[in-house]
């Protein structure tokens, strides 16, 4: 992959990567298409990482439909596939991880405790494999990105890295690989998280910003749909997603959700960022 990418860097070809796990909807095809707009070579990397899933999560599990994937990424023109095995990622002897320390222990990473170490460590194998100019990465995974643009900057990663907006379902459900696990019930049930942000946007904008009064509306919500298990709403600061107990003026936040429906693990967020004449989400 490396030697690929210094040809085309050679003939000053500019190199746009998507990192993927595949299974891919149209929130990575958004990413595919943000890349393709602004580089002359984009590649996309389809590898689930087992360094990122814990000893009770759905490695084994995880959607896997690589056929489906290299249709999808050939209709979108995509130049290269990175499809490399475990062993080429991860030989037996392997022993060396990236950790941003802090950041990664908290928000899912309470839940999730070695989750972003393996995010890291992949990534930033992927970036040194690729040699890419510019990295594409979706705001549904905001803690991820949030972290990687820390990575780039503290360890001088030369590469750009781009985060865009989360594509969500006509309903308002984020777009994720998870969403295959849902059952029928599950599905229109889980269509609460897109409306509990709608209503956190609706009360901060009304001028509510105490956190712990957006935080139980949000738990009362989503507690009230009987096959959603809420793991946490959290209002936290965009830099450092440390909680916060009040929403300033001139700063900018993340509200979290990790909710289970049956076997899925799904996360969501709106942004808000108070820093304007008007108070902007995303
Ligand atoms: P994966 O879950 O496959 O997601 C790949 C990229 O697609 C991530 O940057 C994610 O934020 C983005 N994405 C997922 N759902 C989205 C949506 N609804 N709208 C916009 N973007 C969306 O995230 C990973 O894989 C892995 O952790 C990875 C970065 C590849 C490292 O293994």
């Amino acid at each position: 992959m490396q030697a690929l990418s210094r040809a085309l860097k050679a003939e000053g070809k500019t190199l746009g990567l998507v990192p993927t796990m595949g299974y891919l909807h149209e929130g990575h095809l958004s990413l595919v298409r943000a890349s393709k707009s602004k580089n002359d070579i984009t590649i996309v990397s389809v590898f689930v990482n087992p360094t990122q899933f814990g000893p009770n999560e759905d490695l084994g599990n995880y959607p896997r439909d690589f056929e489906r994937d290299k249709d999808l990424l050939k209709a979108e023109g995509v130049d290269i596939i990175f499809n490399p095995s475990d062993e080429n990622i991860y030989p037996k002897e392997f022993s060396t991880y990236v950790t941003a320390e802090g950041i990664s222990q908290l928000g899912e990473g309470e839940f999730r405790p070695t989750h972003f170490r393996g995010v890291t460590t992949i990534v930033l194998i992927l970036f040194n494999s690729t040699l890419a100019d510019n990295a594409y990465f979706g705001q549904k995974d905001a803690q991820q990105a949030a972290i990687l643009l820390k990575m780039v900057r503290e360890l001088c990663v030369p590469i750009t890295v781009h985060v865009m907006p989360i594509v969500r379902e006509s309903d308002g459900l984020a777009l994720s690989s998870r969403n295959i696990y849902l059952g029928k019930q599950e599905r229109s049930d889980a269509v609460i998280l897109s409306a509990a942000l709608a209503r956190a946007k609706e009360m901060v904008t009304a001028g509510e910003h105490i956190t712990c009064h957006l935080r139980s509306e949000l738990q009362n919500i989503i507690q009230k749909v009987p096959t959603a298990k809420l793991d946490y709403v959290k209002i936290v600061s965009a830099d450092t997603f440390l909680d916060v107990q009040t929403i300033e003026e001139g700063k900018s936040y993340y509200i979290l959700l990790a909710c289970r429906f049956g076997k899925a693990r799904l996360i969501d967020n709106l942004f808000v960022d108070t820093s304007g004449h008007t108070i902007h989400f995303s």
